[in-house]
């Protein structure tokens, strides 16, 4: 019975030592020290034994039980070691290739736009205020002097949500708001960028949907002369250095008296060319001297103060600073279109 323990001690360890993987020595593992294996077997003839032999040939049993699983530990280890190594040689990282490139989005041109004129009033002290796009009746058009069933209002086709409530046609109605809530007190000084809707049909030059910059000032001692100097002062940041702005009476219920700004044509200088179709000129927005009314239907004193307000439409501004002949590209979000204004 020594024997054959012996003997299957050293015939386990010498296939343990030849074994070439992980499978290989859990399969000797079963064979030899599984439940079903020859020193079990051996184990059970023990009951033949004396009671003196018995627990030498035990302690002999467990002895050699404990040779072949150390064998099968180191085996084991040796074996992941290897594997590890292996897999370290097989994966390597060159850090040299080059990465993939990741997809960079770029500032749609509407957002570069409102951003730089942004970017200057509030150098110039202005604040930026919002309004609601779903407006009522009474800011969209009555508290800027627009009274129901006052003829002005054809000039904005309007989508209507209730009988007194509609999409804004325009970012005017910001003026009203802003005025209520400095309670009569001026000075005031802000602009509002934001989306406004029409009931247009889209074509090249017109969009159901687009954008308006706002501005207002009211205070004390305010000219004309105020809202040439400003609007000068855009002209130039969005335009160039060179550019003369003038003036052109006109008409709008909020404004008295109201003026079509002009910007002198970028492209010729003023001599005449298709871009300003011959004339030297280009239209960029409406201003003019906020009307008494206004003031006094939000809570200002129009004998105290006086104002100055324009609005001017982000999709022209940009078609004209980068030469695009369709406001629909700015809509439809294809990412050629998208991309060409990368900025960084
Ligand atoms: N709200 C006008 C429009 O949509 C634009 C405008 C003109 C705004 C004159 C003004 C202004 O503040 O003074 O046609």
């Amino acid at each position: 019975m020594q024997e054959t323990l012996k003997q299957l001690e050293t015939e386990a360890i010498a296939k343990v030592e030849a074994a070439s993987s992980l499978k290989e020595v859990n399969d000797i593992r079963v064979q030899y020290l599984g439940k079903k294996g020859p020193i079990t077997e051996v184990l059970r003839g023990m009951g033949k034994l004396s009671a003196e032999e018995r627990p030498k040939m035990g302690a002999l049993a467990n002895e050699v039980r404990e040779q072949i699983a150390n064998a099968i530990a180191e085996k084991n280890e040796q074996l992941e070691a290897e594997e590890v190594k292996k897999k370290l040689a097989s994966q390597t990282i060159d850090v040299t290739l080059p990465a993939s490139p990741i997809k960079m989005g770029a500032r749609h041109p509407l957002t570069i736009v409102v951003e730089d004129i942004e970017d200057l009033f509030i150098g110039m002290g202005y604040t930026v205020e919002e309004g609601p796009e779903v407006e009522t009746d009474y800011y969209n058009f009555e508290a800027l002097n627009l009274p129901k069933e006052h003829p002005a209002r054809d000039m904005q086709d309007s989508f209507y949500i209730t009988e007194d409530t509609l999409m804004r046609t325009q970012t005017s109605p910001v003026q009203a708001r802003t005025l209520e809530k400095y309670k009569g007190q001026g000075p005031v000084k802000i602009i509002c960028p934001g989306k406004v809707y029409r009931r247009d049909s889209d074509d090249a030059t017109h969009s159901h949907q687009f954008m308006q910059i706002e501005g207002l000032v009211v205070d004390h001692n305010i000219s004309m002369s105020d809202l040439k100097g400003t609007l000068e002062t855009v002209a130039r940041k969005m335009f160039g250095e060179d550019r003369d702005i003038r003036l052109r009476p006109s008409f709008f219920p909020f404004t008295e008296p109201s003026v079509e700004v002009d910007v002198s044509c970028f492209k010729c200088g003023g001599k005449g060319c298709s871009v300003c179709k011959g004339t030297g000129w280009i239209e960029i927005l409406g201003a003019g001297m906020v009307h008494p009314n206004v003031l006094k239907m939000s809570g200002f004193d129009p004998d105290t103060y006086q104002g100055f307000a324009f609005g001017m439409g982000v999709e022209r501004i940009a078609m004209l600073k980068y030469g695009i002949d369709d406001i629909r590209h700015f809509y439809t979000n294809d990412m050629r279109f998208t991309k060409q204004f990368k900025q960084d």
